[in-house]
Parts: structure tokens; sequence; C-alpha cells
């Protein structure tokens, strides 16, 4: 299965699926490309890599960048690692059941436009909430609200602050999105 990893940051899940691919961990995975749509770290891990790697603009054309550079690529899984941009709600259905996303709180809770990174967390420390975690799932044009592929909860801690969960969420989010690889490329 050829995946495209999308990326905006630091790239660390991008880092640990580089690796579980290197690791054989992932023997029906072979990453195709890396696309980013704005200058982070994530792109010096692929060309590190020596993997295939895009920058797109954020322009209103970006899905359709996007979508070309999948067709091309024989892409057949796009894998979203922190990615920040939206994508189009065409490209969405075109790539139905095709697209992946990884969200660090259990959703449907904390989940939708705005809700992202240090945001999550901290409006889950503000509603007291006794448990938190990391959701992948498929992606529809429905922010956040495509079907569940897997979910890791977790006890949050006594006084745990947002940069606390922060680190938890960074640690449990790695394997979830291996495991959910695995899965989706044994079907
Ligand atoms: C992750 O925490 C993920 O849950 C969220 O964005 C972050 C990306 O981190 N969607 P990185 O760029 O993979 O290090």
């Amino acid at each position: 299965m050829r995946i495209a990893i999308l990326v905006s940051g630091n790239g660390s899940n991008l880092q640990a699926i580089i690796d579980a691919v290197a690791e054989d961990q992932l023997p029906n995975i072979e990453i195709a490309c890396v696309i980013a749509d704005r200058n982070c770290y994530a792109i010096e891990r692929a060309l590190d890599a020596e993997i295939p790697m895009f920058y797109v603009e954020r322009e209103t054309n970006l899905s359709a960048t996007v979508h070309e550079i999948c067709n091309e690529e024989d892409v057949e899984l796009i894998v979203l690692a922190g990615f920040l941009s939206i994508l189009s709600a065409e490209f969405c259905k075109e790539w139905q059941n095709q697209i992946i996303n990884l969200h660090p709180s259990l959703l449907p809770k904390y989940g939708g436009i705005g809700m992202y990174g240090n945001k999550v967390h901290q409006a889950v420390i503000a509603a007291q909430d006794k448990q938190s975690g990391v959701t992948v799932h498929y992606v529809t044009e429905h922010i956040d609200g495509g079907e569940i592929i897997l979910q890791q909860p977790f006890d949050i801690p006594e006084n745990a602050t947002a940069e606390d969960l922060a680190k938890i969420v960074s640690e449990l989010e790695k394997p979830l999105l291996i495991k959910a690889l695995y899965q989706l490329s044994q079907e």
C-alpha cells in the first residue's frame, strides 16, 4: 500500500512511520511521498530519509495540488500527521475511506474547527475530565467527524497541565498510528 504523509510541523509521527517501515513493522506499506504545506522540521526528516518531498502553497487550490501529487505517486492512503490545512469537501469525497488523521483527544470530544494541538489539551483540563486519549479516524468533509478506526484512552494524572497531556499524547499516538496503518494495510 503506497501512502502519502501530509505534515505541517515537527514530524515526530512521520518519523515514527519512517522508522516502523525501516524496521519492517509495516511490511505492506511503502511511503510514496511526504507533502508539507509550510516550512517545518518534518521536511528535513523526509529529506534525510530520501523520501520524495513536495511543498504545497497554502492557497485556494491546495487540495487540487495534493490530489494531483497523490495521483501521480499512485497513492492509495493519505495520512494526515499533524497537517494543519483543511482539505476541501470535494477532495474528502474523492478520497473517501482513503484519508486518515491523528487527533489528540478522544473524539467526538474536543474535535472540530480550531481544536488542534494545545487548544485540545487546554479544553480537556478546563473541563476537569478524568480521561483523555488519542484517536485515529477517517477524514470526511466534517472536521474530525469521520469514522473512528482506533482509540487509546489514558487516565489524566492529578494536577496535570496541558503540557503534561501533550507529552502523554505524543508517546501514545505513535504506536496507535502504526497499529492503524498495519491494520489497514492487511485489509
Ligand atoms: C500530533 O500531536 C497529532 O496528534 C496532531 O498534531 C501533532 C503532530 O505532531 N494531529 P508531529 O508533527 O507529528 O510531531
